[in-house]
């Protein structure tokens, strides 16, 4: 079984409603939106800024009947507006989009699949969007054969795809929807992980459009701090227009999965075996992957879902799994699949549920970063998602997933080489609350549910969230570090290369300050 299938999904959507309600976000302990008006487009932008765009490029108003698809997101709750989307197609066009808006003193935004579900995303109200998704076309393997360019707009799916033809591969997002670039600036996991690292340690360099508009080259030897900063901290400082990233060839095509279904009562056992397992000096191939979702024909409460996701053959991973069997799961599957089906098989395919962007959606993602299993918290956070999950409808294709991603790789990178700050850490919990948008005692009733669960889940433990599953109330440290000279050098680098905080809108590095918008 994977996760809630179209059928639930379908369900769902036969009751959505059009309504169009203010998401004023409430959040007690969330920094107030910042209310400073956004002057106006000026009229005459398309006789100004388009001679000076590619021909390719698509300045996109609300009016048009391209708005839809331009401006939809996985998550409509809390989410950005634009008074106009422009639709670049070339490094130039990001320059110059740029260079305009700051002329007008207006916010400019940039996004590539629209998949940042950052809550304070709200703040950007009524600016400039900057939609990377045509620059999505761009890939190409350098003749080395060692690494390839991939273009900012780039999604997971199409990266795989093309390298897969040409055998190879690369850490990309494991759903097939999401962009590549934004998972890699914040830090970027990836069913290779253990083998080679994170998304942000394959990149050589960048070409990175600044706040005044002018393009660089960000690598180990020009600009290195800010290079440091961008693998973990990157939404804060600029606009990658492309990277010169990593590539390997494919050693071993076969990817296999065990899924073992449990009951409820079950917890303390999968988890308590699990911990045992999770020693980070097992086998770099081996994920331990976990999802909690209602399936009435095995449980009325959630069914525990542990999975074990291999890069090898099945029979190979079954000599690996045997003391997991002996747990003896209420029901078990297994397959094996080449690289670029595994996303699909496990739910997370770019046309699935879990990945779809209809503009009808509302979903709230949360991340929290642990070391090991706390199987009390778990319990707890199990409580707590079963509550609600089980009581209202509109929520019943919410999950939770704990991702086992393996670290060898990753922990083998030093950690202050770059700005990513949980490379400690072992597990992945997220909290994922889906339901249609519209109802904002819905809304309200999701936010404390994933709060809820978000602090049953933290435990005791210092709190950790990766900066793209982040919420946007967590302390700042969470995401970024709490040895205080992380935030000490990203500020200072902020300092030098966006002075006036004009990339503060996806997880700031800067809550406290309200410069421009920067919360
Ligand atoms: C269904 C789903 C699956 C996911 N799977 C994974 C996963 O496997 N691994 C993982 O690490 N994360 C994963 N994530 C989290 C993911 O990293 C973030 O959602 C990420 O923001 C998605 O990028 P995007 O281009 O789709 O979203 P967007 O909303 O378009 O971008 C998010 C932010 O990234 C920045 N950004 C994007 N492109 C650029 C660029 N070229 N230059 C500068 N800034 C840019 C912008 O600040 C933007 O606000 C997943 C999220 C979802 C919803
Ligand atoms: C919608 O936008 C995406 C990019 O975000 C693009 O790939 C797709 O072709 C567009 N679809 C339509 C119907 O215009
Ligand atoms: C919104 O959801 C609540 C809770 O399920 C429900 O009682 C109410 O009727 C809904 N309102 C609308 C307008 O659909």
């Amino acid at each position: 079984m994977r996760l809630p299938s179209l059928a639930v999904a379908a369900s769902l959507l036969v009751s959505f409603t059009p309504a169009i309600e203010a998401c004023t976000f409430q959040h007690d302990d969330f920094p107030t939106v910042i209310s400073a008006r956004t002057p106006p487009i000026p009229s005459d932008i398309l006789d100004k800024l388009s001679p000076k765009l590619s021909p390719s490029a698509k300045i996109i108003f609300p009016s048009s009947p391209l708005w839809s698809n331009a401006s939809q997101r996985w998550n409509e709750l809390s989410r950005p507006t634009y008074s106009a989307i422009i639709e670049v197609s070339t490094e130039r066009d990001i320059s110059e989009s740029v260079k305009y808006a700051n002329k007008h003193n207006i916010p400019f935004f940039a996004f590539s699949q629209g998949h940042g579900s950052y809550y304070g995303l709200e703040r950007f109200q009524d600016g400039i969007g900057i939609s990377l998704s045509s620059l999505s076309r761009k890939i190409e393997l350098d003749s080395s054969g060692k690494w390839a360019t991939i273009g900012g707009g780039m999604r997971s799916k199409d990266v795989i795809d093309y390298l897969w033809k040409r055998g190879k591969q690369t850490p990309t997002g494991g759903c097939g929807c999401v962009g590549v670039i934004g998972p890699m600036l914040g830090g970027g996991h990836n069913w290779i992980q253990g083998q080679v690292g994170l998304m942000a340690d394959q990149v050589l360099g960048f070409r990175v459009v600044l706040a005044n508009g002018e393009v660089v080259s960000v690598d180990d030897k020009t600009n290195k701090d800010l290079f440091w900063a961008m693998r973990g901290a990157g939404h804060n400082f600029g606009i990658v227009s492309e990277a010169k990233y990593k590539v390997y060839d494919v050693k071993e095509p076969k990817w296999s999965v065990e899924t073992f279904t449990f009951r409820s009562s079950r917890l303390e056992d999968v988890y308590t075996y699990a911990n045992k397992k999770l020693n980070g000096k097992g086998d770099p191939r081996l994920l331990m992957w976990g999802t909690w979702f209602l399936n009435p024909a095995i449980d009325e409460k959630p069914v525990i879902q542990f999975q074990w996701i291999y890069n090898g053959p099945l029979a190979e991973l079954k000599k690996l799994s045997k003391d997991t069997h002996a747990l003896k799961a209420d029901a078990y599957t297994s397959m094996e699949v080449d690289y670029p089906e595994l996303s699909p098989s496990l739910g997370y395919g770019a046309e699935q549920y879990a990945c779809q962007t209809d503009g009808r959606g509302n979903r709230l993602l949360r991340g929290i970063d642990v070391d090991q299993y706390d199987v009390k918290s778990l319990r707890k956070w199990y409580d707590a998602f079963a509550a609600t999950v089980m009581t209202e409808p509109t929520f019943q294709t919410s999950f939770c997933i704990l991702e086992g991603y393996s670290t060898q790789a990753v922990q083998a990178v030093p950690d202050k080489s770059t700005a990513y700050a949980l490379r400690g850490e072992r597990l992945l919990l997220a909290p994922a609350i889906f339901w249609q948008k519209g109802n904002a005692t819905l809304d309200e009733k999701a936010r404390k549910w994933s709060k809820e669960m978000y602090l049953a889940a933290s435990g005791s433990a210092k709190k950790k969230s990766y900066v793209n599953y982040a919420h946007g109330d967590e302390p700042v440290e969470a995401l970024y570090g709490y040895e205080p000279w992380r935030l000490e050098k990203l500020r200072k680098v902020k300092k030098q290369y966006d002075p006036q905080g004009k990339f503060g809108f996806f997880n700031p590095i800067n809550p406290a300050t309200q410069g421009h918008r920067d919360m």
